[in-house]
């Protein structure tokens, strides 16, 4: 039977108690966070937002997090953050000793594969890709056997060992530059085959694409988009290119994750609907909580597997460090470095 007394008010209690000059550390994170995190909710971030502020000092150490984490990582504790361009750009002008990946396992080998002097933690081993899964290096090997002479354009989305097979990187952000980048009328684009779609769309190069899925975008469907639009007149689509090409062609924008909060930032709609991971409407409504979101979002479980509490272990305990063949990396960098060099 519960201890509270019929219609009493719930009385919310800090997790820990945060001494009074804790709470001045912390008040300016709260504020910023308020239009997402409420006054109720706030202890359950602040004691940990506060060791990690004084853990990354004392570690020397920055915070790369992706677009898709949550507010209280993305707001609260990170000094980097981006979509996964930016992320391979910034981790390659880190000079702190460590870099705590706060994103999924392939993004933490990128940063590993551009620093390889530096320590790189992820706060959660598990934080996968089904993008990264759905291909290895030995299929890549088989692909070139199979297109002799055919350049192998790979996703950032991929392992070390995939990388290390391809002849340059992309994402997202970067994808139809790349492609085009070469000079060349044909290439091998793996492994999400929508984005090879979404890129054929928008160049004459031939894709030969790869049957990788992002199990979170490959979830949304055109009716989804007509059912809400039906429902909210007036709302700007934006859809993620690693969704299916007839979602992409039912949106008013695609892009990358930093495409998309560019759109946002620059043309201020007064309703969007983002066809993408959950996190980004929460991220993009700190600054700008005048916006109405349209939520058909959908979570990733990778991506979520990252937490204020883990990252502070991650801190405390310099875990799980992640490492990279140096063989492996070697080569995976010249296929990272080519795609940072296209303009
Ligand atoms: P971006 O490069 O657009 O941030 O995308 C990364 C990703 O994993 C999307 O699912
Ligand atoms: Fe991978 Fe999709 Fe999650 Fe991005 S959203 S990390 S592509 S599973």
């Amino acid at each position: 039977m519960s201890s509270q007394a019929a219609g009493a008010a719930p009385v919310v209690k800090p997790v820990t108690f945060m001494s009074p000059e804790a709470v001045a550390r912390t008040a300016a994170i709260q504020t910023r966070l308020q239009p997402v995190v409420s006054a109720e909710r706030w202890p359950l971030f602040a004691p940990d937002i506060d060791a990690i502020l004084r853990l990354k000092k004392e570690r020397n150490a920055v915070i790369l997090a992706h677009n898709y984490q949550t507010p209280e990582i993305f707001h609260g504790v990170a000094d980097i953050v981006g979509d996964s361009l930016a992320l391979a750009r910034e981790a390659a002008m880190v000079e702190a000793d460590v870099i705590v990946l706060c994103g999924v396992h392939f993004m933490a080998e990128t940063a590993k594969i551009i620093n390889p002097e530096k320590t790189v933690l992820i706060p959660d081993l598990k934080a996968g890709c089904s993008l990264a899964e759905s291909i290895t290096a030995a299929d890549v090997r088989l692909l070139r056997q199979k297109y002799p002479g055919v350049p192998v354009v790979t996703y950032v989305n991929t392992s070390a060992d995939v990388k290390a097979e391809s002849d340059i990187c992309c994402t997202s952000g970067n994808a139809v530059k790349v492609v085009e980048s070469l000079g060349v009328d044909r290439v091998i684009m793996l492994p999400d085959e929508f984005l090879a779609q979404n890129v054929q769309a928008q160049t004459k190069v031939k894709i030969i694409a790869w049957k990788g899925y992002c199990e979170v975008h490959e979830l949304f469907t055109v009716a989804d988009i007509e059912e809400l639009r039906a429902k909210h007149p007036g709302v700007i689509v934006m859809a993620h290119p690693e969704c299916r090409p007839e979602v992409v062609e039912a949106s008013d924008f695609s892009g990358s994750t930093a495409n998309m909060i560019d759109f946002v930032d620059q043309r201020r709609p007064p309703k969007v609907m983002l066809i993408t991971e959950c996190s980004m409407s929460d991220n993009i409504a700190v600054h700008h909580p005048e916006i109405e979101y349209i939520r058909p979002c959908r979570l990733c479980p990778h991506m979520k597997q990252i937490t204020l509490p883990k990252i502070r272990e991650a801190l405390e305990h310099m875990q799980f460090e992640v490492t990279v063949d140096p063989a492996i990396a070697d080569r995976a960098r010249l296929a990272v470095e080519r795609m940072l060099a296209v303009k």
